[in-house]
């Protein structure tokens, strides 16, 4: 057959070890750890999907070497702890099975030691071990690390290595990026020592140098090692790329692989996960330009999740490798996808953040549009039904498309009813958004998925209870989503107004003085729509913070936006729409114009609960799925349609 990709699907040697081709698996971790600090068994089922998926190579994340210094939230790959190296081989063998190379990323957090615990008490108990001593945002006094505890962790390097390499793993990724231990040795920002490893890049980049010799003396020639670096800490004070290219060339004699991330972790999260804000790919460049300069072959990564772009990316010679985190997680079966010339069915990651979001609150894994993630234990394949039924699906939202594909899968007969012209529910509003357009190609993928596994869809077709009657299906899922909230504020019936769901097909309305009224997320991101297109934004909420239920990640990276673009009112009511802006009023009562000639109305959803209630007795099984439940995420919407199809 003749490869849509075929830069992308060709395997690569790195070292002794050929890898079945360039779309490579980043660390994500570390989640489902058990407490002594091994790799649990819902997390080997998380990287075995990987595997399965057809990525070239897998990293499981984050391994720490030494505990001692390092008094961590993450793996210990450390033989004195009973059960490490067993939980290790699973893991690897886990990926081995599907023709991946397991690798095992290496790591020391240095001074952000126990940053990330989910046990903030324990983190406070520890003692921060960094490159020079300081105090840390948090308050934390951080202890210069002397020659002997280098030693120690050097030697704790090759330890692990050598151990990681008996458990079975194939390649080894030492992280010296993202404001880690390695980094911080790089780093002028953080170094400022004196001795043998400060001051000169020669002497800024020893300890990665040694730490890069103890692992090959632990783990032999040929054995790919594979170094994450950042091309550029991207803030001041930090290394630049042309300090970057330096760090590279120093450390290319011991590596097999230079894999080009960007920033740190703590002053630029959304460029080193690059958010929505950023373009895909906004990364390249440093491997790009690193690449010109080393012998060793190079992998990007940063946002990618568009195997066209991918594709030129390897054949101009940018990066020899792409590796991808969030869109793999989207859809593990990406690189099977790309392989097979399939790729009109790749379900796009939204860059929401959902994925972080959860492990740093729950310390598990989820994400918005793959319900699989995080839950690979209950079982990653769809199985048949043992009896065809007939299954009437009640809306064509992400929810009620993805439980269509899903029981259409199972082998049912599924019809699915949407009662407007065009499916994607509540997703179509955001194709006239450009930092959300992943956001509608969902409902447009999810629409292929299940027409494609035989769904039959009916348009401008509205589920009532005459019509669930007439159709006598089996099962019945209802996923009829929300409406828009618009409170009964005088003049919010205006002309000038606009519902935010409505932007799409009302864009001509918007003039250059915009007053969004509704701080929530949407308001937020219609907000920053605007502003970006170069009008006048005033935001007005009652509340006095902003997008309250934005995740904890995607949430900071949105107000910095906010903070670019728009005029923020918190703790202001609407009173009055008038043609000359918003009557609000403060805490107080006091009352100020905001003045806009158009207004957008984003003051939230609530549920059809009327239409759902009305159909509760249309079918022997019945499930409500989605907004209709509550309003909330297509996070709900997405996993609740899969498990409604799955228990038909
Ligand atoms: C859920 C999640 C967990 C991550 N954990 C790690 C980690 O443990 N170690 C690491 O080096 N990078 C980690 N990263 C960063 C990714 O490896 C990657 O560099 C980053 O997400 C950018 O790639 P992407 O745009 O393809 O997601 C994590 C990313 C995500 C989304």
């Amino acid at each position: 057959m003749t490869r849509k990709y075929p830069n992308l699907s060709k395997p690569i040697t790195l070292g002794h070890v050929t890898f079945k081709n360039r779309m490579f698996s980043a660390p994500m971790g570390g989640t489902d750890i058990t407490k002594d600090g091994c790799i649990g068994p819902a997390s080997t089922a998380f990287y075995e999907l990987r595997a399965k998926g057809g990525a070239g190579a897998v990293t499981v994340s984050e391994c720490m070497v030494h505990p001692e210094t390092d008094g961590s939230h993450a793996y210990h790959l450390d033989l004195k702890i009973p059960g490490s190296l067993a939980s290790f081989t699973y893991t690897a063998d886990a990926i081995r099975k599907h023709g991946a190379i397991p690798s095992l990323e290496l790591s020391h957090s240095g001074q952000y030691a126990g940053t990330y615990m989910t046990d903030k008490d324990k983190k406070d108990s520890l003692i921060q071990y960094g490159v020079s001593p300081s105090v840390r945002a948090d308050g934390l006094q951080i202890q210069e690390l002397t020659i002997e505890l280098i030693e120690e962790i050097v030697a704790a390097y090759g330890e692990v290595a050598g151990n990681a390499k008996r458990a079975g793993f194939g390649m080894l990724m030492v992280h010296g990026g993202h404001g880690w231990l390695i980094n911080q040795f790089f780093s002028p920002y953080f170094n400022k020592r004196t001795d043998l490893y400060g001051g000169s890049l020669e002497n800024r980049v020893r300890f990665a140098v040694e730490v890069l010799q103890s692992v090959r003396t632990a783990v032999g020639p040929g054995f790919p090692i594979e170094f994450r670096m950042s091309g550029s800490e991207l803030f001041e004070g930090g290394y630049d790329l042309s300090e970057g290219i330096r760090i590279a060339q120093a450390i290319e004699p011991y590596v097999d692989l230079i894999h080009v991330s960007a920033g740190t972790y703590q002053r630029g999260f959304g460029t080193t996960h690059p958010s929505m804000f950023e373009d895909h790919g906004c990364n390249v460049y440093l491997a790009e330009e690193i690449k010109k300069h080393v012998g060793v072959p190079v992998a990007t990564i940063g946002g990618l999740n568009d195997p066209a772009q991918m594709e030129e990316i390897i054949a101009s010679g940018k990066a020899d490798v792409v590796e991808m985190a969030r869109a793999l997680l989207a859809d593990h079966e990406l690189p099977r996808k790309v392989v097979s010339n399939q790729d009109e069915y790749i379900v796009k990651c939204l860059r929401c953040f959902t994925c972080m979001a959860e492990r740093a609150m729950t310390a598990t894994r989820r994400c918005t549009v793959n319900p699989l993630i995080g839950r690979e234990l209950c079982g990653s394949e769809v199985i048949k039904a043992p009896e065809q039924k007939k299954v009437l699906v009640a809306g064509g939202g992400p929810g009620g498309l993805f439980a269509a594909y899903t029981a259409a899968r199972r082998g049912h007969d599924v019809i699915l009813c949407e009662k407007e012209e065009a499916l994607g529910g509540i997703l179509k509003g955001e194709q006239a958004i450009p930092f959300k357009y992943e956001m509608y190609e969902l409902g447009n993928t999810y629409t292929k998925l299940a027409q494609d596994a035989g769904v039959e869809i009916r348009l401008n077709t509205e589920v009532t209870q005459e019509y669930a009657d007439q159709e006598n299906a089996d099962a019945l899922i209802i996923a009829v989503g929300s409406v828009p909230i618009v409170p009964p504020i005088p003049g919010l019936d205006g002309d000038q107004v606009v519902i935010v769901n409505n932007y799409y097909l009302e864009k001509e309305k918007v003039t250059d003085d915009v007053v969004v009224l509704g701080g929530g997320l949407a308001g937020c991101e219609a907000a920053i729509h605007f502003g970006q297109e170069g009008k006048r934004v005033h935001l007005i909420e009652m509340r006095e913070e902003l997008a309250p239920d934005a995740n904890i990640r995607q949430r900071p990276l949105l107000l910095e936006e906010i903070a670019k673009y728009v005029t923020v009112h918190t703790g202001f009511k609407g009173l009055r729409v008038t043609p000359k802006g918003v009557l609000c009023a403060d805490k107080n009562g006091k009352e100020y114009m905001i003045e806009g000639t158009c207004v957008i109305c984003a003051l939230g959803q609530s549920s059809r609960r009327k239409d759902v209630d009305a159909l509760l007795d249309c079918a022997p099984y019945v499930a409500v799925i989605g907004d209709a439940v509550y309003a909330a995420t297509i996070t709900n919407a997405v996993y609740q349609g899969y498990y409604a199809a799955l228990d038909i």
